[in-house]
């Protein structure tokens, strides 16, 4: 599966966004090593701080469906410029090691992106050594 076909099928989970509240819809789809694809959607609360997002949706149904090697991720939003993940789905991307991230606009705007890119020195339980050493 190409970029391009895993941003439509981000764009067609955006369908289903539940975003009653901020009115911003976002659509993801990832893609696992073993070939499978999982998408996701923005899930808003009346309770705001459970929202969660369209990238942690798509993530956690690959993960809840076996697929813990995730080769690719893309995002869609409806945004002037590709939509960026937020702080805690980039912190989720770098958990499962999404390698190739494409983010990219309903217009057609799109930039692909690193892991590492996007969290440099993200949390983790292995010993890493701190960017300045
Ligand atoms: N949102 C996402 O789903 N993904 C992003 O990358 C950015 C933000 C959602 C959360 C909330 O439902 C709405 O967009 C506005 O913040």
């Amino acid at each position: 599966m190409d970029d391009k076909a895993l941003v439509e099928l981000a764009k067609k989970a955006r369908a289903n966004a539940y975003a009653p509240y901020s009115g911003f819809s976002v659509g993801a789809a990832v893609l696992a090593a073993d070939g499978r694809v999982f998408s996701g959607c923005n899930i808003e609360n009346a309770s705001y701080g459970l929202t969660n997002c369209a990238e942690r949706t798509a993530i956690f149904s690959a993960v809840a469906a076996g697929a813990r090697e995730l080769a690719a991720l893309a995002v869609v939003a409806d945004g002037e410029l590709p939509c960026s993940p937020c702080g805690a789905c980039r912190q989720v991307i770098a958990e499962f090691a999404v390698e190739r991230i494409i983010l990219a606009n309903l217009a057609g705007k799109s930039r692909v992106v690193t892991k590492e890119d996007l969290l440099p020195f993200a949390f983790s339980f292995e010993e890493k050594s701190l960017p300045s050493d």
